[in-house]
């Protein structure tokens, strides 16, 4: 069992790849949720997820945290996930609230207090954390990993060097990426791949309320991923920081160095791989190159199978 704290600006990407972990509660114990402003602002972004939790009546302690990157203004991901932050859907109940403690006070006190190490799940920008680290560097021994998306060592999706989480906040990607914690990064170079195909959508049909859901999200999300050059299907960004933990096997992966880009102009927040040969202590992340696309596919219909049932029963 795997003590998790969820990092996330649902987003429609980041709604899945929870529900991919509420479905495992014997391989994960959700800790909590914190949010962070990205694909919207942070009070969207946390709306989004009490809906999100409400369909699946999990009460998990939620807590906001920030609504600005640590230097720059907040660039959102609009274009791709609307208005709301999480366009497509028509949930509209909130039965949950989130807690009185900011997302970083509540992060330290879960880890401080914890018997045994947290990981981290990290699938908006890096801003919480990054705050975390700074203001209460000693928590950072009792976290074991950060499973993150973020960055791309061959591609950029926000701009043609950064992907969106990293170019959102490249300060506080910095600070986690050289943090010293062991880091498994979730990138374009294996996000793109990891696709579910438009075809396959027609699976999520007829099912139950949490895939009819999704079925809702993916077909609101599938506008932008055609306008953006996805012919076959939409590609599964945050998920794949969730199924790396529940398989790694269906995943290839190769260490690095990582730096992060933050004074560029066309390179601000590329995360610049090291292909050197380096002494084993300077690779401070496993980037995930490929993957086994039905495999994960599946891991996805399977999880909404089960909460489907659930919500069902
Ligand atoms: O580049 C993909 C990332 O940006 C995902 O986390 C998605 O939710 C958006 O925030
Ligand atoms: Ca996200």
């Amino acid at each position: 069992m795997r003590r998790i704290i969820i990092d996330c600006d649902p987003g429609h990407d980041d709604a899945i790849a929870i529900l991919l972990a509420l479905a495992h509660p014997d391989k994960f114990k959700i800790e909590g949720i914190t949010t962070v402003g990205g694909n919207h602002n942070v009070d969207k972004i946390t709306d989004n997820l009490l809906k999100l939790l409400t369909l699946v009546d999990k009460d998990i302690k939620v807590a906001k945290g920030a609504k600005s990157p640590l230097v720059c203004p907040l660039v959102t991901g609009e274009e791709a996930h609307g208005g709301t932050g999480m366009d497509g859907h028509n949930l509209s109940d909130i039965k949950f609230k989130p807690i009185a403690k900011g997302a970083v006070e509540f992060m330290k006190d879960i880890i401080t207090e914890a018997s045994e190490k947290i990981t981290l799940i990290a699938i908006g920008p890096l801003t919480n954390i990054a705050m975390l680290f700074s203001t209460f560097p000693e928590v950072k021994e009792k976290v074991e990993l950060i499973s993150l998306m973020g960055g791309g060592i061959n591609e950029g999706n926000k701009t043609a060097a950064a992907e969106f989480n990293i170019y959102v906040d490249p300060e506080a990607a910095k600070i986690v990426f050289d943090s010293g914690i062991p880091i498994v990064m979730s990138g374009l170079d294996v996000t793109n791949k990891a696709q579910m195909y438009y075809t396959e959508f027609k699976r999520l049909k007829g099912k139950g309320k949490v895939s009819a859901f999704v079925n809702d999200l993916l077909d609101f999300y599938s506008i932008f991923s055609r306008k953006f050059g996805y012919d076959k299907g939409s590609a599964l960004h945050d998920p794949c920081a969730i199924a790396y933990l529940l398989n790694p096997d269906i995943f290839t992966a190769k260490k690095y160095h990582i730096d992060i880009e933050t004074t560029g102009t066309v390179t601000r927040g590329m995360t610049v791989a090291d292909r050197r040969k380096l002494p084993e202590g300077r690779l401070n992340a496993n980037v995930l190159l490929d993957l086994d696309r039905e495999a994960f596919v599946n891991m996805i219909f399977n999880a909404l199978d089960i909460l489907d049932t659930e919500c069902n029963s």
